[in-house]
């Protein structure tokens, strides 16, 4: 499926070159990186792409894309610790609503930077098609500012509302929401019910609470002139969505819902030569791991980090551990530490034995692609659901932050590591 939905709906010469803007909020690469290859394979269609992104590709070789860089919006999540925003162990009703009044204020920063303004203030702009990250409402305005009809693109699935939007079949106790955690072969009586109630309150906190504060944002940024924004969002012509078959029950779609999986998987690289070293020498094996860049080894409370430096330190193997400071206090010798490993390279090592991640989707889609057992970690948002799924489909273990032991984590690492299922 890799690429084949741009290769699909782009013909490969392009016999009428479309201007495309491209906007896609949310400052998490994990994110970022499944949204990359299409502003990158749009322009290199021979059509004019304009993105706005926090990660921009920086690359002068790509020279009909224009790349509008919101960096800025990091500091955000510098400034509010992400996994308490998500975490599973406070309920997903009041979760929800402090993640969009998060997403508020990244949208309204972005909308009122210089570069944002720039763009919609700019007469002379005309966009044939618009693609946003249609995690937040508010950028469905942008169909009102350049009349331009809309794709919605997420890095994973859509909630319950998203769904009815387009018309597509939701069913609480088939398709329970990504938030929830639940898996859905496995659903109790009581998550079903749980799943119905959290299916009809997102559906009114979506209608009666986070449109018409977006709307009012909309206005802020847009003018009075456009429509409203619930509307506008009804009008979005298809979603294109990171559902991999693997990882979400399969569901029946309408055709206005493309499924993209794995976009991010890139071909194999060779590593740094002193990464290919290390690996190379490690005959004993490797644990890789990585918390992701959302969740962050660095920010775990301290008595998890003491269990989890104790259970590495006994471990057989070597341990290259992605943390994200210069400094690991008390690290044990069969560990390395590095601020930044290129994770898919690392993971098709060989030597690579198991990798202990916090469950996000891109790196499950990842350590699958490269065949590495997982022990999943999981702290937030589709964690849990993604370990359980992991875990049912017989390709690692699952362990509980909160409840984790020394002897647990490495126990499961062990039987991860040298069970050849
Ligand atoms: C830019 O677009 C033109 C057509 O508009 C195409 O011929 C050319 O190959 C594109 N260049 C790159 C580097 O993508
Ligand atoms: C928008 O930007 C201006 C100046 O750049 C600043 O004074 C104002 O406080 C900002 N508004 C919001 C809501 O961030
Ligand atoms: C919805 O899209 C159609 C076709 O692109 C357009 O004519 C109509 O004005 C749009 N509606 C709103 C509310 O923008």
């Amino acid at each position: 499926m890799y690429f084949s939905v741009i290769k699909l709906l782009l013909l490969t010469s392009c016999a009428r070159c479309a201007n495309i803007l491209g906007v896609f909020m949310f400052p998490s690469i994990s994110h970022q990186i499944v949204y990359q290859p299409i502003w990158r394979e749009l322009s290199l269609r021979g059509h004019q792409v304009t993105v706005v992104t926090p990660d921009p590709l920086n690359d002068p070789s790509l020279t009909n894309l224009t790349e509008i860089s919101v960096r800025f919006t990091y500091d955000f999540l510098k400034q509010t610790k992400i996994q308490e925003l998500m975490s599973k162990d406070v309920n997903v009703f009041y979760n929800l609503d402090k993640l969009f009044r998060f997403m508020d204020a990244i949208a309204e920063a972005e909308l009122n930077s210089t570069q944002f303004q720039e763009l919609i203030n700019d007469q002379t702009k005309h966009f044939d098609l618009i693609l946003i990250e249609c995690f937040h409402p508010v950028m469905y305005a942008l169909a009102g500012r350049f009349q331009a009809p809309i794709i919605g693109v997420s890095s994973l699935g859509l909630l319950a509302s998203g769904y009815d939007i387009i018309g597509n079949p939701t069913h609480p106790a088939l398709y329970p929401d990504v938030i929830l955690s639940f898996h859905s072969k496995k659903l109790s009586l009581w998550q079903k019910l749980q799943s119905l109630l959290f299916n009809l309150w997102s559906r009114y906190y979506h209608h009666n609470i986070l449109v018409p504060r977006a709307d009012q944002m909309a206005r802020r940024y847009f003018g009075e002139d456009i429509a409203y924004l619930g509307d506008l969002e009804r009008n979005v012509s298809m979603y294109f969505l990171n559902v991999n078959p693997l990882m979400y029950p399969p569901r029946p779609n309408v055709p206005a819902i493309v499924e993209m999986g794995q976009m991010h998987i890139k071909p194999v690289k060779a590593l740094p030569k002193d990464l290919q070293k290390i690996l190379d020498e490690a005959a004993q094996g490797v644990v890789y791991f990585s918390l992701g860049s959302n969740v962050k080894s660095v920010n775990i409370p301290e008595g998890l980090r003491n269990n989890v430096i104790a259970a590495l330190s006994e471990l057989p193997y070597l341990v290259l551990w992605k943390w994200e400071s210069d400094h690991l206090p008390g690290k044990p010798d069969n560990v390395i530490i590095r601020k930044w490993l290129p994770q898919q390279d690392v993971l098709a090592h060989p030597n690579i034995k198991a990798f202990v991640t916090q469950g996000g989707l891109q790196s499950t889609e990842e350590a699958i692609s490269r065949g590495v057992p997982l022990v999943g970690m999981p702290f937030m948002g589709d964690q849990p659901m993604n370990v359980q799924k992991i875990v049912d489909l017989g390709i690692g273990l699952g362990v509980d932050p909160v409840t984790v032991t020394k002897n647990e984590l490495k126990s499961s690492i062990i039987e991860v590591a040298e069970n050849n299922k």
